[in-house]
């Protein structure tokens, strides 16, 4: 074929690519999202186990010792435990309910304390303690309330392995300080950090620097942080990365106020 008959090729082989990239394109988001649910049904239940667990022992306890201070203690302990199941049930339920994945005005701080609740007892297993900068008026932003909380748990899991001797995390939200349209959620770890040489391609599908899945079955197809991006982009929103070796790594989200112009756009 000489470049003659190259060039005049018509365009339909463009589109075909063009097409083919788009399918291609699709059929990534679709796998990301199953890989994110999935990491959140895992999650979910090994928590709801951990209950189940808690209740069954209380019972067994309060079965064998009759005295009433022992009964008590057994019954308050189930109590909190199957309080803590439901919470966990209702989350997945409300998660499940909103699968249209449709943007409305939705307010962070429910997504963030929902995420918690599923994370707390594995982040108490590797010492890792929480804080929350929560301001009660940062307005409500205009997202996908299911898509948002699985940003949360894919940087609140990849915040817990940068800490295996344990550690904090730090989840900051507030309106900017620099711009009326938007809303920051920081993610704040004080883990490994990030290699200067790595940051460039951390939001690349399949970098990972981890070997594989940890001993929860968690991390390593370098999958996480690119769902991420394509998640807050969808949003119109940013997200960016500090980081300093030894020291600790910081996530900043951006998403635009509901009703702002950003939204709207
Ligand atoms: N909080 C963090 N602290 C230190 N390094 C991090 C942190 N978050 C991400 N990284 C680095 O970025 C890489 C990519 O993260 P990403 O979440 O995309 O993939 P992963 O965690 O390796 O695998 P998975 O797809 O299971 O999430 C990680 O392998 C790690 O090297
Ligand atoms: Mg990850």
């Amino acid at each position: 074929m000489d470049d003659m008959e190259l060039q005049s090729k018509p365009q339909p082989e463009i589109t075909d690519l063009v097409a083919q990239n788009q399918y291609l394109k699709n059929e990534m988001k679709k796998m990301q999202s199953m890989a994110a649910l999935g990491e959140l049904t895992g999650t979910a239940t090994h928590e709801f186990n951990n209950m189940l667990m808690t209740v069954i022992n209380y019972a067994k306890l309060g079965l064998r010792n009759r005295d009433d201070a022992s009964r008590d203690k057994a019954l308050t302990k189930i109590l909190e435990a199957s309080e803590r199941a439901a919470q966990i049930t209702n989350t997945i339920l409300a998660q499940a309910k909103n699968r249209s994945e449709s943007f409305e005005p939705t307010q962070l701080n429910e997504i963030i304390s929902s995420s918690l609740v599923l994370l707390e007892r594995e982040m108490r297993k590797y010492r890792i303690s929480i804080e929350t900068q929560i301001d009660e008026t940062t307005p409500k932003v205009h997202a996908s309330g299911n898509q948002i909380g699985r940003v949360l748990l894919n940087l609140l899991i990849n915040a817990r392995q940068a800490m295996p001797h344990g550690g904090t995390i730090l989840i900051r939200l507030c309106a900017c300080r620099d711009d009326d349209n938007m809303v920051e959620l920081t993610v704040r770890d004080s883990g490994s950090g990030i290699e200067r040489e790595s940051l460039p391609k951390i939001f690349d599908p399949y970098f990972s620097t981890k070997d594989g899945p940890d001993e929860s079955g968690k991390g390593g197809t370098g999958l996480g942080l690119a769902a991420c991006k394509e998640v807050i982009d969808s949003h119109r929103g940013r997200i960016r990365v500090e980081s300093t070796v030894g020291v600790g790594t910081a996530f900043i989200i951006r998403l635009p106020i509901a009703g702002s112009a950003q939204a709207a756009a």
